[in-house]
């Protein structure tokens, strides 16, 4: 019958009810789906080139760090008056011509944005002048010499302060960046999530950051290319800071080189500055933690990558000119004095105590360092991967004075010694009282007569470079001194010993 077609009221209710419920989980699976197209991707700015991976490539530590790629680039722009001059270069961030990331930064899409943080490129590369006229060269694998990372550090801390740290403030200037480059404003999702989000949760890191460590503002700074090396660790375990001994506070150190790992490996060599881990594959787990990267947030594929490619990078050899003559006269003298310690030369690095530990009373350097790494840190970083297997650290331990590296790549480890006290080879030769008591960190441009940066210009186009002081705490050039270390040579025997180190 006719009636049956027909619908109650309240069946025409629960059928109208059933069409807007399809309707609605047919939109929300769409948008669900679009959601997580837009926002759930993890995908890193992928290069094909190993030193391009090593110089941009991401390790992860976009995963707990990441900035907003135009974040990133309002920040400099917003608070300018908080930098020490122009730009992200005026911290001594290298930009390569037509890049708009500097070397030591790496790009991820991740949570729906393109977030930028950093990798080892940016302790791990540096750049070299011939005259302050010069294009500055990009070196990979030397310090990184010009970088600031405490200047970094506080302009960060200082954007976080800031009354002008607004999402109003930030998403116009993004607004200006990218009209001046020709391109639309962010999308409109973009600007909600980080309108009501995102830039008050950046906030909130920048300044829990800067509370974690707040200690550093005790220490005397570091200037460009150094930096503590183990106590931001003591902060990660929240040791209190105020309850550590006084000698183990400051453990400022230089960047080192980081060629030729494989060698290292293969002759069980004890590194760090203080030989206190004899694995590489664990100093480069650590040092990817100074990335910024934790247990469960690195790409392990990535970091493996790079770890691989440092294993057989070799020093680049020395670009000026070499007086092969002299260097022929320095080969004998190295060999009697210093090989031993730091290898038979700059490719071979055999040698009876090279990747031994010197007592710290015979080498007589600045001890802070040193007496930063405590048993206690030891212990800690043991337990850092426990939960991965493996991964798992268990070499660390507590050394009592520093280690003999080899010496490739020697002409571009300036300043020298762990502290980064002597600014030039030549100096390193003079007893520690004819050292240069003061000098400046930062520069670039080489000084090819005494082997290492020029050390005495302050300022050049608006840049302050860092006037280093050894009398300050952890900053003494003492020690590596007497007969055995070479400073009792003649003038000519040091200065054909200097001409040879150039060969490394
Ligand atoms: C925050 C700056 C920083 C970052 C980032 C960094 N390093 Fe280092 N690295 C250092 C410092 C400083 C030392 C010296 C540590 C010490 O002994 O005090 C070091 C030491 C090393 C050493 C041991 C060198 C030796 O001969 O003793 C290796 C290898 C190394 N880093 C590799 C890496 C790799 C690989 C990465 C990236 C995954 C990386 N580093 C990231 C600062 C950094
Ligand atoms: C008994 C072992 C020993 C002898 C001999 C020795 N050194 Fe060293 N050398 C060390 C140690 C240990 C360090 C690290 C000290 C520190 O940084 O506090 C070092 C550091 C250095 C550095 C600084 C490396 C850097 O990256 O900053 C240079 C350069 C150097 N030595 C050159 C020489 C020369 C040249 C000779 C020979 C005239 C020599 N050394 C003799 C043990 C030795």
């Amino acid at each position: 019958m006719a009636q049956s077609k027909v619908m109650s009221p309240a069946q025409r209710i629960l059928s109208r009810i059933g069409s807007i419920t399809v309707a609605i989980l047919v939109v929300a699976l769409l948008g669900g789906a679009w959601l997580i197209g837009r926002f759930g991707s993890d995908t890193p700015v992928g290069y094909t080139d190993d030193l391009e991976h090593f110089k941009y490539g991401s390790l992860g530590s976009e995963h707990e760090f990441g900035v907003p790629y135009w974040i990133w680039r309002a920040l400099p722009e917003l608070f300018a008056d908080k930098l020490p001059g122009k730009g992200w270069e005026s911290v001594g961030f290298v930009f390569e011509k037509g890049k708009n990331l500097p070397v030591g930064m790496s790009q991820r899409r991740y949570l729906g944005f393109d977030v930028v943080w950093l990798n080892c490129a940016f302790c791990h590369a540096g750049t070299v002048r011939e005259t302050a006229r010069s294009e500055p060269k990009v070196y990979t694998a030397m310090p990184a010499n010009t970088f600031d990372f405490r200047a970094f550090m506080r302009f960060l801390f200082a954007t976080g302060e800031d009354r002008r740290f607004t999402p109003r403030n930030v998403l116009r200037q993004i607004k200006v960046i990218r009209q001046r480059e020709g391109l639309d404003d962010l999308p409109l999702i973009d600007r909600l999530v980080l309108r009501f989000y995102g830039i008050y949760y950046m906030r909130e890191r920048i300044l829990t950051l800067r509370d974690r460590l707040n200690f550093l503002k005790e220490q005397p700074e570091w200037g460009p290319g150094r930096v503590d090396t183990f106590n931001p660790l003591k902060a990660y375990f929240n040791f209190p800071a105020d309850q550590l001994a006084k000698e183990e506070r400051i453990g400022t150190t230089d960047f080192p080189s980081i060629w030729n790992q494989g060698q290292r490996e293969t002759l069980k060599m004890n590194l760090h500055w203080d030989g206190n881990n004899v694995s590489l594959e664990e100093r480069n787990r650590s040092a990817a933690m100074g990335t910024g990267i934790t247990p469960p947030t690195g790409d392990r594929r990535s970091l493996k990558r790079v770890a691989d490619w440092l294993r057989d990078l070799a020093a680049p050899p020395y670009p000026f000119s070499i007086n092969k003559e002299l260097a022929a006269q320095g080969a004998p003298i190295y060999k009697r004095y210093c090989a031993e310690c730091h290898g038979a030369d700059g490719k071979d690095f055999r040698g009876e105590q090279v990747g031994k530990v010197v007592p710290i009373a015979q080498i007589g350097t600045d001890r802070r360092r040193l007496d930063s790494y405590t048993y206690d840190v030891a212990v800690n970083q043991n337990l850092i991967f426990a939960g991965y297997g493996e991964e798992r650290f268990s070499h660390f331990r507590k050394t009592f004075g520093y280690a003999n590296s080899p010496l490739d790549g020697a002409w571009l480890r300036a300043p020298y010694l762990h502290n980064g006290s002597v600014p030039t080879l030549r100096d390193l030769l003079e007893p520690s009282d004819k050292r240069p008591k003061t000098f400046y960190r930062g520069y670039d441009v080489y000084d090819q007569k005494e082997v290492g940066f020029v050390s005495d210009v302050s300022e050049e186009n608006g840049r302050e470079y860092f006037r280093y002081n050894t009398e300050e705490p952890g900053n003494s050039n003492q020690g590596h001194e007497g007969k055995r270390y070479g400073t009792e040579l003649s003038a000519a025997e040091k200065d054909a010993l200097v001409e040879y180190l150039k060969t490394f």
